[in-house]
C-alpha cells in the first residue's frame, strides 16, 4: 500500500527501508563488476606481447628486486635488455644472468640520486636504440618509519627521494616518449606502490612521492593513448626485496619473480594496477571497503610498532 504512495508521504521507516536496499543493490552491483574485472585480468588475462613494442626495454634499478625481475621477465619475452644501476660490478652480473635467454645487453652506470647530469649519460647511452619498453623501476624509501622531522639526515634525503622517485621518471619519460609517439607505439611501466593508494604515516615523504608517480601515471595514459602508447602505473604491497627488508616471500608478500610475472600479464588490460591477485585484493579492501580514515590510523600505529622496534635493535647495539 506504501509504495502507493508519493515519496514525500512515505512513512520514515519505510523511506529508510528502500534507502538501505538501494544502497546494498549500488553496493553489491560495484562489488560484483570489481570481481568480475579481476577475474578477467587475473584469471583470464593474459597481457600485450610486450616484444612488439620494439627490440629494446630501459630497466632503471635493474640489478635487485623488482627491476631485475622486469628485466629477466622481458628478456625471456626476447626482448634486449639496457640495465640502468649504480654498481658496474652488479650491473655485469645481471647482464651475465640475463644473457642465458639470448639477448642483447647494455649497462649504464648512473646514481639517480644527483642531479640532472647524469640524464645526458643516458641518453648517449640509449641513442640510436629501438625503445619497445621503458620500466622505471627506481625507488628508495625510509630506513624505517619515522616522523618526517626526526628523518635521519632530512635534508639530504628530500633531495635525493625526490630525485630518485619522481625525477627518473620525469626525465626518463621525457627522453624516451618522443621516438615511441613517433613509431606510434611503446609501453611505459611506473613503479609506484601501494603506498599511493591513502596517505602513509611516518613514511610520509615516500608515499607522497609514490603518489606523484601514479598520478603522472594516469595522466600521461589518457594524454597519449591514442597514440599507441600504453602507460601503467604499478602499485605493489610488500615484495621480498632488499627495500622492504622481507626475506621470506609468502603469500601476500611474494618474491619480486612472482609478483613480476603476474604484473606484466596485466600491462594493457590495467591503466593502474596492483599487479598481483593478492595484493589486488588487499587494495579493494583497503580502498573500497574501508574508510580511508581508518586506513590511515592503522598504517599509522603499524609503523609506530615497526619504528619503535627498529629503535629498540639500535638501542640495543649501543648505536
Ligand atoms: N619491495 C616492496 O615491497 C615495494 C613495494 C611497493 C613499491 N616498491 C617500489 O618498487 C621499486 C623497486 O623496489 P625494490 O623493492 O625492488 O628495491 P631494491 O630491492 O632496493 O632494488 C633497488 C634497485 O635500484 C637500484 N638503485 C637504488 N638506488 C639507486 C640510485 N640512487 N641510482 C641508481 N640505481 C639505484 C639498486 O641498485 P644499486 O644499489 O646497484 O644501484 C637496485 O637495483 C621502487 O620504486 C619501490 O618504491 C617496492
Amino acid at each position: 500500500m506504501g509504495s502507493a504512495l508519493p515519496l514525500g508521504s512515505l512513512p520514515a521507516a519505510e523511506l529508510f527501508y528502500w534507502l538501505g536496499v538501494a544502497t546494498l543493490t549500488w553496493l553489491s552491483l560495484k562489488a560484483a563488476c570489481r570481481l568480475l574485472s579481476g577475474a578477467r585480468v587475473f584469471v583470464l588475462g593474459a597481457g600485450v606481447e610486450v616484444g612488439r613494442f620494439g627490440r629494446w626495454a630501459v630497466v632503471t634499478g635493474a640489478t635487485d628486486g623488482i627491476g631485475k625481475a622486469y628485466a629477466k621477465e622481458l628478456a625471456k619475452h626476447g626482448m634486449s635488455i639496457v640495465l640502468i644501476s649504480r654498481s658496474q660490478e652488479k650491473l655485469d652480473q645481471v647482464a651475465k644472468e640475463i644473457k642465458q635467454f639470448q639477448v642483447e645487453t647494455k649497462t649504464i652506470t648512473v646514481d639517480f640520486g644527483e642531479g640532472a647530469e647524469i640524464y645526458k649519460i643516458i641518453e648517449a647511452g640509449l641513442a640510436g636504440l629501438e625503445i619497445g619498453v621503458l620500466v622505471n623501476n627506481v625507488g628508495i624509501s625510509y630506513n624505517y618509519p619515522e616522523y618526517f622531522l626526526d628523518v635521519p639526515d632530512l635534508d639530504n634525503l628530500i633531495n635525493k627521494m625526490l630525485n630518485i622517485n619522481i625525477m627518473s621518471v620525469c626525465k626518463m619519460t621525457r627522453m624516451i616518449l618522443p621516438a615511441m609517439v613517433e613509431r606510434s607505439k611503446g609501453i611505459i611501466l611506473n613503479v609506484s606502490s601501494a603506498s599511493a593508494l591513502y596517505p602513509v604515516p611516518l613514511l610520509t615523504l615516500y608515499s607522497a612521492t609514490k603518489t606523484f608517480v601514479d598520478f603522472f601515471s594516469q595522466a600521461l595514459q589518457a594524454e597519449y593513448k591514442s597514440k599507441g602508447i600504453i602507460v601503467q602505473s604499478v602499485l605493489p604491497f610488500f615484495v621480498a626485496t632488499k627495500l622492504s627488508k622481507i626475506r621470506k616471500p609468502t603469500l601476500d608478500k611474494p618474491s619480486p619473480e612472482t609478483y613480476v610475472k603476474a604484473a606484466l600479464n596485466t600491462v594493457g588490460l590495467q591503466t593502474q594496477t596492483n599487479g598481483y591477485l593478492p595484493h589486488a585484493i588487499l587494495g579493494w579492501i583497503t580502498t573500497s571497503l574501508l574508510p580511508v580514515s581508518l586506513v590511515i590510523k592503522q598504517s599509522m600505529k603499524m609503523n609506530q610498532g615497526l619504528r619503535a622496534r627498529h629503535l629498540k635493535k639500535l638501542k640495543e647495539k649501543g648505536d
